[in-house]
C-alpha cells in the first residue's frame, strides 16, 4: 500500500518538520479523490447503533447538537444550509476506509484513532475550535474553506452545546478541493466551512493525557497486582485518642504500599492492552456457524485472512501480541505471520502456517477478531 502523497515531502521530512509542530497544506494528496461513500450511505450509518455520530445545526445564529444514533426523521426537518453530520469510526464499516488509513502507515498504528467523515451543505461547519489530537483533513467531494490560527486564546462561547471559540482570529485560509489535504497539529485553532455540498475525511490520531495514561495504568495494575500478607499489629500500644490514625499505622501502610512495583514488562503489557481495547460501543460478533478448524485452514489457504475491520492489533518487543485488549504470548515460529497481520491487516494465500499459528488464528476467528478474506466467513 502506497503512502499518501505529502507534496514534495517524504514521510521522514514530514515527521521532522511538521508532525506535532505546524500545519501543512497538501494539494492533490489523492488526485481526483471523490470519497468512499455517498451522503445517503453516511446518513444510513449515522442511524446505526454501532456508529458514533453527531448532527450539528445552526439556526438563527444558535448552535444545536444531537448525538446519534440518529433517525431518518432527524434528517427530514433540516434547513437547506448550515448543518453538518459527523460520523466517527467509518473504518469499522468500510474496507476502503481501512485501505485509506493504511496510506498513513508512516505514523504508528498505536497513535491512530479513526476515520471520521462529515457531510455539510453550503455554510455547514462545527465552528472554530481546538482539537487535542493530530488530524489530516482530506477533502472528499465538494470544497471546504479552512481557516486556521496559532492563537492562544482558548475561551469558548458560554452555553453553546459544543466548544466554539469566542474570539477566533484566522491567520491563514484556503479552499480545499477534492483530494487536497490539510494536516493540523494538536491545539491549532481551525474552522471549516462548506463552500457547497461537501464531505471531509478526518484521519485522527489520539494522544492520551498524562492523567488518563496514569489512571488507566493504575486500573490495569489493580487487576495484575499480587501482594501477600496482612496488616498486623501484635505490638499495638494503648492509644488515648482511639479515632487517631497513629504514626505506627501510617508507617506500616507506607511499607505495604511500597510493595506496589512495576517494570518495563508491566508498562508494555499495559500499553498493548490499553491501546487495543475496543471502544465502549464496539462489539465483535463470532461467526454463527463457524467452519470446523480444518475447513477454516483450507479457506484461508484459498482466500487469505484479514483482521475484522473493528479489530485493533499491536505487538511489542518481547513476543507479546495484543488484540482487542487481550495479550497473547506466542512462540517465535508464530511471530512472522502475526507481525504481518498486525502491520498489513491481512495475510495472503500463499503462506504456510505452523500448527501453533493455525491454532491461534482459529481461536481469533471464533472470537470474530479475524475473518477469511472475500466474505467467506462461514459455510
Ligand atoms: C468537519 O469535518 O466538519 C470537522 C472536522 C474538524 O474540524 O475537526
Ligand atoms: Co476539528
Amino acid at each position: 500500500m502506497n503512502n499518501i502523497a505529502l507534496g514534495d515531502l517524504t514521510p521522514k521530512t514530514f515527521l521532522r518538520d511538521f508532525w506535532q509542530k505546524k500545519p501543512l497544506l497538501v494539494r492533490n494528496a489523492i488526485p481526483h479523490f471523490q470519497g468512499l461513500l455517498t451522503r445517503e450511505a453516511l446518513i444510513e450509518l449515522a442511524c446505526d447503533e454501532e456508529a458514533h455520530s453527531r448532527l450539528v445545526v445552526q439556526r438563527r445564529g444558535e448552535w444545536q447538537l444531537k448525538y446519534g444514533p440518529l433517525t431518518m426523521q432527524d434528517f427530514s426537518r433540516l434547513p437547506k444550509k448550515k448543518w453538518t453530520l459527523l460520523v466517527q469510526d467509518i473504518n469499522h464499516f468500510l474496507p476502503s476506509a481501512r485501505d485509506l488509513l493504511l496510506k498513513f502507515n508512516f505514523i504508528p498504528h498505536a497513535r491512530l484513532d479513526d476515520l471520521m467523515v462529515s457531510y455539510a451543505p453550503k455554510g455547514g461547519g462545527i465552528g472554530p475550535h481546538f482539537d487535542s489530537y493530530d488530524v489530516f483533513l482530506l477533502q472528499g467531494s465538494g470544497s471546504r474553506r479552512w481557516q486556521i490560527s496559532d492563537q492562544q486564546d482558548d475561551r469558548y462561547i458560554a452555553d453553546a452545546p459544543l466548544r466554539i471559540l469566542e474570539n477566533f482570529c484566522p491567520e491563514q485560509e484556503w479552499v480545499l478541493e477534492s483530494g487536497d489535504m490539510l494536516y493540523l497539529p494538536p491545539n491549532y485553532a481551525h474552522n471549516g466551512i462548506a463552500e457547497e455540498d461537501c464531505m471531509t475525511y478526518s484521519i485522527g490520531f489520539r494522544a492520551p493525557s498524562h492523567h488518563e495514561l496514569a489512571t488507566q495504568f493504575l486500573v490495569y495494575m489493580q487487576d495484575h497486582l499480587e501482594i501477600d500478607g496482612w496488616y498486623a499489629d501484635p505490638d499495638l500500644h494503648l492509644q488515648s485518642q482511639p479515632a487517631l490514625i497513629s504514626s505506627a499505622m501510617l508507617r506500616q501502610a507506607r511499607t505495604i504500599l511500597q510493595k506496589v512495583k512495576w517494570d518495563c514488562a508491566d508498562v508494555e503489557k499495559f500499553l498493548g492492552v490499553y491501546l487495543t481495547e475496543p471502544k465502549i460501543h464496539v462489539f465483535f460478533n463470532p461467526p454463527e456457524h463457524p467452519f470446523p478448524q480444518q475447513q477454516f485452514e483450507q479457506k484461508i489457504k484459498e482466500n487469505g485472512l484479514q483482521l475484522n475491520l473493528k479489530s485493533r492489533m499491536l505487538y511489542g518487543n518481547n513476543s507479546l501480541f495484543f488484540l482487542n485488549g487481550d495479550v497473547f504470548e506466542v512462540d517465535i515460529g508464530v511471530h512472522q505471520h502475526l507481525i504481518k497481520l498486525a502491520n498489513e491487516q491481512k495475510i495472503c494465500t500463499d503462506e504456510t502456517f505452523s500448527d501453533e499459528t493455525k491454532k491461534i488464528l482459529y481461536q481469533w476467528y471464533l472470537s470474530g477478531y479475524v475473518e477469511v478474506c472475500g466474505g467467506f466467513g462461514e459455510p
